[in-house]
């Protein structure tokens, strides 16, 4: 989570000198795209902070990722994925495309499965690695909006309470190996959307659901802040001269989505009921492994610099193949190198 860096956003739009303001910006939109549930806070991360480091791809000097001991998801994962609003059948496809890829055995490298093999170095107290597999669960239509068009924070609780205990088909409640994946269409509003954040991850309140289940939450900001949320397929409107790169499945909201969702899963595989692995004091405020990555998605990424990407012939861009797609993702913290790592990186 990074709240400070969330809280930042608006603060560099002074054009004092043109080009430190566009860095700043840069910096800060990379940073603000996903994050846990507490980011109202302010919380000082200088311990953190690497962004001005001469050491790209994060730097491991201030940066003291630590292990909880509580829980982290090393048995095979289970997505279940409820689809808030109003989802066309092409959008669903490349976001279940992007999370079938993640345990595919035969993609081309750099891989969505390669990009995974990072969270695998993480191990619990008793020293089991999260686990290698994660599949797609059972799935749930929302289409009518159960709980309106704009959505709190606790109200996402009720809607995964309503797909758990819906009388036709209700969603398998799955403490254990579940993770319930929320995600709302374009016309959604909730609760810090584009404000401060892209995407969430949590776990549910056993007086509202019935049990305890890690879940994240991801919006389509296509319609409401594709230039915050959807970079770099969008860039901000007062950032002229900026240009948007194409994405690789033609779906400007949908594939900004890939990369917060990959964030989002990412730390509840790390860090599910919050006792597992993040950096800071506060463990209200964890700073945990995607946050520490946010913007970098290639070799010598950094500061408003994403790195190394890949192109395709079509002029999309993007940095790991899947199952007969390619995304663009962020990469994580891997705790064995103490830097950000990735696939597609060229010195591994
Ligand atoms: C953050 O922490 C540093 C070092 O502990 C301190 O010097 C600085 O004043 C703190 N900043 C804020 C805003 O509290
Ligand atoms: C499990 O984690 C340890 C410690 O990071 C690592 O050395 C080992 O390679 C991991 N195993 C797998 C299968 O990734
Ligand atoms: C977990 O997934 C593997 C495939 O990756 C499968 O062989 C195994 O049976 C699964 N275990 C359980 C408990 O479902």
């Amino acid at each position: 989570m990074h709240p400070c860096r969330a809280g930042r956003y608006p603060a560099p739009l002074i054009p004092v000198l043109l080009r430190l303001t566009i860095f700043s910006l840069l910096l800060s939109i990379n940073r603000v795209i996903g994050s846990s549930l507490w980011p109202h806070q302010q919380i000082n991360t200088t311990d953190l902070e690497f962004g001005n480091s001469k050491k790209n791809e994060g730097s491991s000097e201030f940066v003291h990722l630590k292990y909880h001991m509580g829980p982290v998801l090393t048995t095979n994962i289970t997505v279940h994925t409820i689809w808030y609003g109003t989802w066309q059948e092409s959008q669903k496809q490349i976001i279940r495309s992007f999370l079938n890829s993640i345990s595919a055995v035969n993609s081309k490298t750099p891989s969505v499965s390669g990009w995974w093999k990072t969270l695998q170095l993480y191990t619990d107290k008793t020293g089991a690695n999260i686990t290698g597999t994660v599949r797609l669960g059972a799935e749930k239509n929302d289409q009518f909006y159960s709980h309106g068009k704009s959505l709190s924070r606790l109200s996402i609780q009720s809607v995964i309470k309503s797909a758990l205990t819906d009388t036709k088909q209700p969603l398998p409640a799955n403490p254990k190996n579940g993770l319930y994946l929320l995600l709302t269409s374009d016309d959604v509003h909730v609760e810090d959307f584009c404000g401060q954040v892209c995407g969430f991850h949590y776990f549910t309140s056993p007086s509202i659901v019935g049990y305890t289940l890690p879940y994240a939450w991801v919006g389509n900001s296509a319609t409401k802040c594709p230039g915050l949320c959807a970079y770099p397929f969008a860039v901000p409107e007062y950032m002229p001269g900026l240009k948007a790169l194409k994405p690789p499945n033609g779906d400007v909201g949908v594939e900004g989505m890939i990369s917060v969702i990959a964030h989002e899963i990412a730390e509840v595989a790390t860090n599910p009921l919050g006792t597992g692995w993040y950096a800071g004091e506060d463990p209200s405020f964890p700073v945990e492994i995607a946050d520490l990555c946010e913007g970098i998605y290639g070799t010598g990424g950094g500061g408003s610099y994403m790195g190394q990407l890949l192109n395709g012939k079509d002029g999309s861009t993007y940095n790991m193949n899947g199952i007969r797609r390619r995304f663009l993702v962020q990469w994580v913290w891997n705790p064995v190198l103490n830097y950000c790592s990735g696939p597609n990186a060229l010195d591994q």
